[in-house]
């Protein structure tokens, strides 16, 4: 069967044996067609995140996908392509540096079963850039804190051993929780089952009870008929 990879601004199309994993197919491209195919892998099992791409407009990761004839294959949106499915994934460290969510200061509590299940999923990131590249906030904002970030701030401002989780909640307001359109795209596509929609509703309520509201909200039509 055929599958179809960008490469620059073309496709190529080449052929792959049948059942297959993506990631299988690329290598069998690799060894057995075009040595300079380029594309990123690491654990081979969901782990790592490297190997996240676009398949048919959608995000996944290519060692559990199955491939399929006539897929089209795609580097991440929002991403520096550095060659092939190749692409430069270095942004995020930037982000996680500018929203500062991690125990800065903490206290010594003892958690529940309860308090860890709270923020267990979200520790399960694999910093996949699936849900960036799904998000389309990033084709108006490219400052925008995204998807991940946001459920990582979530994560460190609910942890009861955080002293003060005011500095993070101060960090994500601007390009962060209020920008977000609430599609949900990057729940759809997260392969860990996390859901940063979720979260950031979460953090919208968190964050009112800080004193900040949208501040989208005074610019609001509510059409005609509607009074305060
Ligand atoms: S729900 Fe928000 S963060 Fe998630 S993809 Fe949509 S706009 Fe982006
Ligand atoms: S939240 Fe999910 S989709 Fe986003 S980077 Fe983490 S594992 Fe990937
Ligand atoms: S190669 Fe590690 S997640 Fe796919």
């Amino acid at each position: 069967m055929k599958i179809k990879i960008k490469r620059d601004k073309e496709f190529s199309e080449f052929e792959v044996s049948s059942n297959l994993m993506l990631l299988e197919a690329l290598f069998e491209i690799k060894q057995n067609i075009d040595s300079t195919l380029t594309f990123d892998s690491g654990c081979r099992s969901m782990v790592c995140g490297a190997c996240s791409v676009r398949v048919n407009g959608k995000e996944v990761l290519a060692c559990a996908t199955k491939v399929n004839d006539g897929d089209e294959v795609e580097p991440l949106k929002y991403h520096k392509v550095i060659r092939d499915l190749k692409v430069d994934k270095s942004s995020k460290l930037q982000t996680i540096k500018r929203e500062k969510a991690y125990l800065k200061e903490y206290k010594e509590v003892a958690l529940t079963p309860e308090d860890e299940k709270l923020t267990e999923r979200q520790s399960d990131c694999i910093l996949c850039d699936s849900c960036y590249s799904a998000c389309p906030v990033f084709e108006v904002n490219e400052n925008f804190l995204g998807p991940f970030a946001l459920t990582r701030a979530y994560r460190y401002a609910v942890d009861k051993r955080l002293k003060e989780p005011k500095e993070i909640i101060d960090n994500i307001q601007k390009d962060g929780i209020w920008d977000c359109t609430l599609c949900g795209e990057c729940t759809l596509v997260c392969p860990k089952g996390i859901d940063p929609k979720g979260d950031i509703i979460n953090l919208r309520n968190l964050s009112a009870q800080y004193g900040y509201m949208d501040p989208n909200f005074g610019n609001m039509d509510f059409g005609s008929g509607f009074s305060f």
